[in-house]
């Protein structure tokens, strides 16, 4: 068989396979940008894990519970439907906030992250971005990225997000909260944010988008390639 066709055929083993790959990393990191272009690339399905707890504090604060009434927020987690996110409301600020609040919850996460390994056993597999996805969520991803930037990087990016869309905020007390999130996020004692062992670590601090997605392109390709001997 020549080069060409054994390289097809490698391709084709490639794409029939289950591929899935986890992204973590802090709040406004560049995760979300990255796993939707790479979803793109690879045409796998992306779950955007966050949503899953934007979600369940957007359902406590719309009936006026408090974030840690444990039992409305399991109820609240139950009824969350992957396939029925509604980004552009939970994508608000503080709905952020609350998210990180709410995902304390041991009871709840593990209700969550039933849902969320289900979206990710699927045939062709998928990208899924969060905080948990390479270390509980998918521990055994084909290929595992860990994306971080400074948080001064990361307060002005989620400022010009906030800004495009119209709204107003100061970069001070953006930084504040992202400080106060990535303590929480990597304090808790259920699933805290950290980088799995085997996790491709990406500082976008002074990286663009493109060269990110290029990086993680060429991890995920040699992965593909050695599976398939090509
Ligand atoms: O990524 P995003 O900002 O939408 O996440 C909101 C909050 O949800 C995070 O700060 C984190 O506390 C929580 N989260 C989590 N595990 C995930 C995804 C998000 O605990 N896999």
């Amino acid at each position: 068989m020549d080069v060409a066709n054994t390289f097809i055929l490698g391709l084709k083993r490639a794409m029939s396979e289950q591929l899935v790959i986890s992204i973590d990393g802090p709040a406004a990191s560049g995760k979300g940008t990255l796993a939707r272009r790479l979803a793109d690339y690879y045409h796998l399905p992306h779950l955007d894990t966050g949503l899953s707890y934007r979600a369940v504090a957007y359902a406590l604060i719309a009936r006026g519970a408090p974030l840690d009434d444990v039992e409305k927020a399991i109820e609240a987690a139950r009824s969350v439907d992957l396939a029925n996110l509604d980004k552009h409301a939970l994508s608000a600020h503080h709905v952020g906030e609350a998210a990180s609040r709410v995902a304390v919850i041991p009871e709840l996460r593990r209700i969550l992250v039933e849902k969320q390994r289900e979206f990710a056993g699927r045939p062709a597999g998928a990208v899924l971005d969060g905080r948990d996805i390479g270390t509980v969520v998918c521990p055994d991803a084909d290929v595992k990225l860990y994306v971080t930037a400074s948080a001064e990087v990361r307060a002005a990016r989620r400022l010009r997000d906030i800004e495009s869309r119209g709204g107003t905020a100061e970069f001070d007390e953006i930084l504040s909260d992202i400080r106060k999130r990535d303590e929480r996020d990597t304090g808790r004692s259920d699933s805290p944010l950290r980088p799995a062992v085997d996790a491709h670590l990406l500082d976008t601090s002074k990286m663009s988008i493109e060269a990110a997605f290029q990086a993680a392109r060429k991890l995920v390709d040699e992965t593909l390639a050695k599976r398939n001997d090509i």
